[in-house]
Formats: structure tokens, C-alpha cells, sequence
């Protein structure tokens, strides 16, 4: 059976843009592969320095997650933090990384150009801690959304660089990045990101989802003028939870005219509350008994690190780190 690796950093609510750009895509693959889906704990210390707050986040994703649609029957699980062969990995993938590779990366040149003082070490070294992730577990694809494809590149060219030293090691693993979902519209017409503070986020209180939905950017047009869905930011975010009828019964009345957009604010809330009722309510119920979220971790975690273990063994036998 084929494998995939996707991890998700606990660093803040999650959205309709991580949902539809990276979660759903790899949940509806945990049928046919072999599934590792992990909090990227490691990576969130670059972003949130207080203890209880990662803590709550974590977990709250955790609940986020499992009530969205992670099988925690057929996928494993895990925290990053409860494998530390992914540090260990990383440290060696880190001997024969080009520091200018780094410096191309996006996430840390964004970093440099907002010109933000004092740039961390672990920052910096965050595609070589994503390189070690996913080769740990020498999986076939990695399905994620498009912004992380330059550090999926990373990760296969850092396996190519170690296979051209030591041997054949790890396997060459693919991004997988669904061309319709590939970016998902925020509130504003930019990409949606918790950086962008323009997010709708799927588990927000009902009152909070309506008024993020309110305060989507439309043009000024008046209601009886005809208007292009295809331009509109709240037809762009409607698409991804309707079925076909109900994007050409809602198309039609944008090109009708006649169409408010506080009415296609409605449309789009009660839509979105249909669609997500089942996860929302699954959460309260999960909720009731936290402890299962931790007993599907600690199952993830023994799944994890034994495959883990397999790769990392092959890693020192072949760089002479065992005796
Ligand atoms: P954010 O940009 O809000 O900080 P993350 O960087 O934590 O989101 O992203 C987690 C996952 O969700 C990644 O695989 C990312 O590619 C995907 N993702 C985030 N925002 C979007 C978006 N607007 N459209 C498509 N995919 C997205
Ligand atoms: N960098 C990813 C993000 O920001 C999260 C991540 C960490 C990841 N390690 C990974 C995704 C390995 C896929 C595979 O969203």
C-alpha cells in the first residue's frame, strides 16, 4: 500500500483555507494509503513561546481535526514531539544542506522583506525540520496546499543529495496539490491566512463565523445590477461547500441581477453552517471525553515511531553513526 505524510502546525484556529486546501484533499487519500498525519508542534515553538497557550491550541486541533474527518482507525496520528527522530533526522539532513537553499526559501525571504528584527535559527532551518518529517517516513506523496510545495521540493532534493552521498536511502516524495483548491479566497480577496487576519474559521461561535462572513470585500454595485460571480469573494469561498445545483442555482442569480450581497452573505452562512453541523457538533461530543484524543495519539505515537525508527536505523547504519 502506498503511504502519505501531512502535518499541520497548532498555531492558530483553523479555516476554510487549510480545510479545503490541505485537510479534506488528504483525508479523502486515508482510504488508499497509509496515512501519517501529525501536529507540527516543533515547528509552531518558531511562532507561539508559551507553554499553555501551545497546549491549548494543540489539543484543540487535535479535536478540530478528528471531528473534520481524520480516521483515527486507519491513520496514524501523532504529535510531532512524541517522535523525536524527526529531530535527530533533522540534525543530519542539516550536514549536507546548502545554506543557500535556505535563503531561497519563501517563508524565511517573506520573513527578511517585512524587515522583522532578530531572525531565529529555527526559522531559518524550517524546511530542513520539514525535509526530516517527511523523509522519516519514506511515503510516496505529501498532499499539501501550494504554498508548501517549495519545502516538499526541498525535502526531495535533500533525499536526492543523501541518496548521491550515502546510497539509496529515502524515496523521492511528491507534493500532491489540487489544482481547484489550491488557494482559497479570504475575506478580502487575498489568500486566506491567519497572517492576513482574514480567515473564516470552522469552529468559530456561530456569531463570530456570521460577522467574519459579513465583512467579506465586495465592489459597490447596486442590487438590481448584474454581477460576476467569478470576481466575487463570496462566491469564490460559497464554491467549495456547494454541490452543482447549488452553484448554478446561485450563479444564476448573480448573472440575473437583483442579488444584495448581504443576501449572498446569508446564503453563504447558512451554507456554511450546513456544512460544517456534523464536525461542529461532533467536537462538543468529543469534547465530553478528552481522553480519547489522548489514547489515539498515544496509538499514533507507537505506529509513527516504528516506522520511524526503521528509516532512521537505515540513516545512521549508512552515515557510519553506529558502531
Ligand atoms: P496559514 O496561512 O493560515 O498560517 P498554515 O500555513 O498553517 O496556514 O497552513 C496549513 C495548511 O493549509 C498548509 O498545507 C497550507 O498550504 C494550507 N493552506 C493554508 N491556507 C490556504 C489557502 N488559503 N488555500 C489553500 N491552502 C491553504
Ligand atoms: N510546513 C507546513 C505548514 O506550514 C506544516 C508541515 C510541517 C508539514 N511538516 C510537514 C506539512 C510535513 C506536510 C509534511 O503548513
Amino acid at each position: 500500500m502506498q503511504s502519505l505524510i501531512t502535518g499541520i502546525k497548532p498555531t492558530g484556529k483553523i479555516h476554510l483555507g487549510n480545510y479545503f486546501g490541505a485537510f479534506k484533499p488528504a483525508f479523502e487519500f486515508q482510504k488508499d494509503y497509509q496515512s501519517y498525519i501529525f501536529l507540527a508542534n516543533l515547528h509552531a515553538l518558531n511562532q507561539i513561546q508559551d507553554g499553555k497557550e501551545l497546549k491549548e491550541t494543540s489539543f484543540d486541533l487535535c479535536a478540530n481535526l478528528i471531528s473534520l474527518g481524520l480516521d483515527t482507525e486507519n491513520s496514524n496520528f501523532f504529535l510531532q514531539s512524541d517522535v523525536p527522530e524527526h529531530a535527530e533526522l533533522c540534525w543530519i539532513l542539516s550536514t549536507i544542506c546548502s545554506f543557500g537553499v535556505l535563503e531561497r526559501a519563501h517563508a524565511w525571504k517573506d520573513f527578511k522583506n517585512k524587515g522583522l528584527k532578530d531572525p531565529k535559527l529555527g526559522l531559518f532551518s524550517y524546511p530542513v525540520l520539514m525535509a526530516a518529517d517527511i523523509l522519516l517516513y519514506n511515503v510516496d506523496i505529501v498532499p499539501v496546499g501550494k504554498d508548501q510545495k517549495q519545502h516538499v521540493e526541498i525535502a526531495r532534493d535533500l533525499a536526492h543529495k543523501f541518496n548521491g552521498i550515502y546510497g539509496d536511502t529515502f524515496i523521492l516524495p511528491t507534493p500532491v496539490i489540487q489544482k481547484e483548491v489550491e488557494t482559497i479566497t479570504g475575506i478580502d480577496g487575498q489568500k486566506m491566512s491567519k497572517s492576513y487576519d482574514n480567515i473564516i474559521a470552522i469552529f468559530e461561535d456561530e456569531n463570530l463565523v456570521k460577522k467574519s462572513i459579513m465583512k467579506i470585500q465586495t465592489d459597490s454595485l447596486p442590487v438590481d445590477a448584474v454581477k460576476d460571480p467569478n470576481t466575487c469573494n463570496i462566491f469564490q469561498i460559497y464554491k467549495h461547500m456547494a454541490n452543482t445545483q447549488e452553484l448554478a442555482n446561485f450563479k444564476d442569480k448573480y448573472l440575473a441581477g437583483g442579488l444584495s450581497y448581504g443576501e449572498a452573505k446569508n446564503t453563504l452562512f447558512d451554507k456554511f453552517m450546513v456544512y460544517f453541523k456534523e464536525a461542529r457538533a461532533k467536537k462538543v461530543k468529543l469534547l465530553e471525553k478528552p481522553d480519547q484524543i489522548h489514547q489515539i495519539l498515544e496509538k499514533g505515537k507507537l505506529q509513527a515511531k516504528k516506522r520511524a525508527q526503521t528509516t532512521l536505523n537505515l540513516v545512521k547504519e549508512k552515515t557510519g553513526l553506529t558502531l
